[in-house]
This record gives structure tokens, sequence and C-alpha cells, in this order.
């Protein structure tokens, strides 16, 4: 009996270790958008570089860091990521603290929603790998 107990309850703590695994690599890993500098006009590692040494997948996350109120993140296409096109954003982030879920493998755009901002380089593209 005892022993029966003691096996149930190893078995059960296995699967909830299973479980717990499968509900993270579903849920991915966070980057944090230009490392300890955050969302800002002028990182010490420009946003292009930042991009191209981390490897993105389909369902990590990304933070942007900055000031509520004094900036945002618009999530943008193609085409007004090249113009610095801020007036038609597929999403707007301004929470101060703001993550996105990629949740399809592709490209993204990302520029910032503060007048003037994007045009003097604040814009970040990321590339998700297919699985
Ligand atoms: C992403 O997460 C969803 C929901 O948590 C899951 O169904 C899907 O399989 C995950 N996709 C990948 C590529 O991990």
């Amino acid at each position: 009996m005892m022993a029966f107990s003691s096996f149930s309850s190893n078995g059960l703590a296995f699967l909830l270790l299973l479980a717990m695994a499968l509900v993270d690599s579903a849920r991915g890993c966070v980057f944090y958008a230009g490392g300890k500098d955050g969302w800002v006009l002028h990182p010490s590692e420009s946003y292009g570089h930042w991009a191209e040494r981390n490897w993105f997948q389909v369902n990590d996350s990304i933070v942007f860091k900055y000031k509520k109120g004094e900036d945002s993140v618009l999530v943008v296409a193609e085409q007004d990521f090249d113009s610095c096109d801020v007036s038609n954003p597929i999403r707007k982030l301004d929470g101060g603290d703001s993550r996105f879920v990629f949740e399809r493998s592709g490209p993204f755009f990302f520029v910032s929603g503060a007048p003037g901002r994007c045009e003097r380089g604040q814009k970040l593209a990321v590339v998700v790998m297919a699985v």
C-alpha cells in the first residue's frame, strides 16, 4: 500500500513536470529589444545588429521597454516601415512594457510611434524562422 502510494505520487510529479515542459516550449523565449537599453532613439547596439544576432522562432516574444507616454511601438507593414509611415499601424503597443508574441513565421516590422523617431532610426525588423 505504502509503495503504491509513493509510486503514484512520483508518477504524478513526473506528469506535472512533463506538462510544465510542454507549456514552456509552447510559450517560447522572451527577447528584450535593444538589450539593456530598451526601446530608445540611440541604443548602444543598433536594432538591426541586435536582430541579426538573435534567432527568433514562433511563440517567442519580444518586449519593448520605454517610458509610458513618451514612446510607443507600432507594428507596421513593410512599406510603412521603409517610409516611416506611422498613420496606419497594424497594432499599437503603448503600455511602456510592451510584449508582442510572434504567432507566425516570417517578417515583422516595428517602428517608434513617437514623432520623428522612426526617421531617425528607431525601427526594428525581425524575421521569425519557420519550424
Ligand atoms: C505555439 O503555441 C501554441 C499555443 O500555446 C501551440 O498550440 C503551438 O503548437 C505553438 N507553436 C509552436 C511552433 O511551438
